[in-house]
């Protein structure tokens, strides 16, 4: 197996950790990013290949691509970095891998279909936290009940979050909450609904939050109506209320600006210990209108120990020469189980009531 890829934005708290682990497990990514000084350093230390060039820099981008099969593009908030990268494959014929979150680029994603399959490539958005695991999640609970037609899922983090995490939440603030209705995204209140969900350790408060599986659930399972949930202290639900009335501001230049610079203040990412110590759970329902249900959790590495492995696990499949052409979610490509292969990952499901399995079983009612 090839074992050299590109890693843009290798230089970031993810990035780096991600180019660590790749090196520990044998693969030789070559490192990239816009600051010659900062890549060349982590270059040397780990003993890899490197290029410094802005994603701006078309031509260069060009280059570097020629040289590889596949990109993992680091480098975020995705709303400025996703689109010369994506181009740039589609023009050099490179697969392209990235770890966003963000809603809105997969839907720019999913229309470029066509244009990745006449390239012959993957575009495979969300390979790590969001959305692995929710994704395989889904489509595994989609597997267990195909008559499902509501979808949701909610996650609880502990562990902390990254300055580049909170870079690109704090970017999109602005922004409306999401669900997706009748297979069409809609937008709802930021922090529309609270409830209490048991994502594994009993039952918490969790509010909607538009996660990027609105965009890969529907595509990996085709449920119409999904709703997505994250594990919340009352003050961060409040803050979250609060962009209802406060989102003009938050958009604003000057608003965008402040917030930004409180931002940088912050430590780049959680520690080694921190990472060690933490975890995620997730919990997933699919209902049907006859009053079916099925539930599933899992439990995951801390998020960001989760990103590296999952990423690494996906680069090794394309590398291997297992990637589907076109817009892709992880479910669709790898498989619903595809995230048990990655340490520390395990899924448990709540028992569905005999009748649940026997309609679901072949699609369909049986008659009595
Ligand atoms: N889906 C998930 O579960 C998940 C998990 C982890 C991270 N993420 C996302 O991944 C992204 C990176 O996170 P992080 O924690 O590594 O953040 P970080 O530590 O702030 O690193 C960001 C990286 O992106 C580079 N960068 C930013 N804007 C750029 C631009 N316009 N052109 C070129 N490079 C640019 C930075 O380069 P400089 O050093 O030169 O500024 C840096 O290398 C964020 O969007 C985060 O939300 C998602």
């Amino acid at each position: 197996m090839p074992s050299t890829f590109l890693l843009y934005g290798a230089t970031g708290y993810t990035g780096s950790l991600t180019a660590r682990m790749a090196v520990q497990r044998g693969l030789k990514p070559i490192l990239a990013g816009r600051d010659p000084a900062k890549v060349e350093a982590l270059a040397d230390e780990l003993g890899l290949a490197w290029r410094a060039f802005p994603l701006e820099d078309g031509a260069a981008l060009n280059l570097a691509l020629r040289e590889v099969p596949v990109v993992l593009h680091c480098a975020g908030p995705y709303s400025r970095t996703y689109k010369p990268m994506v181009d740039a494959c589609l023009r050099t014929g490179t697969h392209y891998l990235d770890i966003t979150g963000e809603l809105m680029e997969h839907e720019a994603l999913a229309g470029r279909d066509a244009e990745a399959k006449a390239a012959g490539v993957m575009l495979l958005p969300s390979v790590g936290f969001d959305v692995v695991p929710s994704d395989c999640l889904a489509a595994h609970l989609k597997r267990r009940l195909p008559s499902a037609t509501h979808l949701t899922l909610a996650f609880q983090s502990f562990g902390g979050a990254s300055r580049g995490t909170l870079i690109s939440t704090l970017d999109a603030a602005d922004r409306p909450g999401m669900v997706r209705r009748a297979g069409v995204l809609e937008p709802v209140p930021a922090a529309w609904k609270t409830r209490l969900i048991d994502c594994g350790q009993g039952p918490v408060s969790c509010t909607t939050l538009p996660w990027g599986d609105l965009a890969t659930a529907y595509r990996s399972t085709g449920i119409p109506n999904i709703e997505t949930y994250i594990a919340l202290p009352a003050a961060q639900r409040g803050a979250m209320k609060s962009v209802r009335y406060l989102g003009w501001l938050l958009g604003s230049k000057p608003g965008k600006a402040a917030l930004m610079r409180m931002a940088q203040a912050l430590p780049a990412g959680p520690s080694a210990a921190e990472r060690a110590a933490g975890y995620s759970l997730l919990w997933g329902e699919a209902s049907g209108d006859e009053g079916k249900r099925a539930v599933s959790r899992m439990r995951t590495p801390h998020s960001y120990t989760l990103t590296a492995l999952a990423s690494l696990a996906v680069v090794e499949r394309v590398l291997a020469g297992d990637a589907p052409m076109g817009y892709q979610t992880p479910a669709k490509a790898y498989g619903p189980d595809f995230v048990l292969d990655i340490e520390g990952v395990t899924r448990t499901d709540e028992p569905q009531p005999l009748d649940n399995i026997h309609a679901d079983a072949s699609g369909h009612t049986p008659e009595r």
